[in-house]
């Protein structure tokens, strides 16, 4: 089932246990924490004490996405800190095999990200370590910025490959995904969407976040009619019905 992430990035990060508060009454299922060092990526952000702070503020996991150079220093203090899922990015490590065994040694969620240039097959290897794999679908380092289209080849890819290793992790997916983006986000494969701008730009997260999931979960029910044509016509002709007629209407 597709889930919601949605991108503190965004929020008012003087009012951020009432934002997290309300994009999760909204249907958010996970909370998205962009680290950002002013190295990797040309902004900063925030560290391991506002991950302690968050984890005060919400049982929801925390999905921490590390834009940093040097991840492996760091990953003690954001298990420390109480993060659940930790993201390196590809381009970061240098030994990529032993940051994600590092983050598991934690008792975390092991997790890598490509940035849009970087290709999907490069990281066939080490696929069975992951519990997602996070494509990037914009610069990484920014908030609001227009989703790159290629992004959507490059989910499809990482299906086709987690279809024939026979693996089961998932497949986030970050940055511009918004109304007009998300329905082909989630018919091309992706199971975690992060949203940023779409939910917290606004100033109401529970609003926003709730029709942006909503609009994917549409999405997603064309998806399983079109990966398993005629299934539910043999057990229950009525089922696939509603399902249609709820997915016109938001077009
Ligand atoms: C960008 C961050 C994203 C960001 C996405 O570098 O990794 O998580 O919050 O923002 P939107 O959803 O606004 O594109
Ligand atoms: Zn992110």
């Amino acid at each position: 089932m597709v889930q919601l992430v949605p991108s503190i990035l965004s929020a008012d990060f003087a009012r951020l246990a009432e934002e997290v508060a309300a994009a999760e009454r909204g249907g958010g299922t996970v909370i998205h924490v962009d680290i950002m060092d002013g190295h990797f990526v040309p902004n900063i952000t925030i560290g391991p004490p506002v991950v302690a702070s968050l984890r005060k503020a919400t049982k929801l996991p925390l999905d921490c996405h590390l834009m940093i150079e040097n991840p492996d220093e760091f990953i003690p203090a954001f298990a420390e800190a109480g993060a659940n899922w930790v993201s390196v990015h590809y381009e970061a490590c240098r030994h990529l095999h032993r940051s994600l065994e590092l983050i598991a040694s934690h008792g975390m969620e092991p997790a890598v990200v490509l940035n849009p240039a970087t290709r999907v097959n490069l990281i066939r290897d080490i696929l069975p370590m992951v519990h997602h794999v996070l494509i990037m679908s914009v610069n990484p380092g920014f908030g609001g910025q227009t989703f790159i289209e290629f992004s959507l080849d490059k989910i499809r890819t990482l299906a086709e490959i987690r279809e024939e290793l026979g693996l089961a992790f998932k497949i986030e997916v970050d940055g511009g995904v918004a109304h007009d983006t998300v329905a082909r986000v989630v018919q091309a494969g992706a199971d975690l969407l992060v949203a940023g701008n779409a939910v917290f730009g606004a100033g109401d997260a529970e609003r926003d976040a709730r029709a942006l999931l909503n609009a994917a979960r549409q999405a997603a029910g064309e998806v399983g009619r079109k990966r398993a044509p005629g299934r539910h016509q043999k057990r229950d002709a009525g089922a696939a019905r509603p399902a249609g007629a709820a997915a016109k209407r938001v077009r």
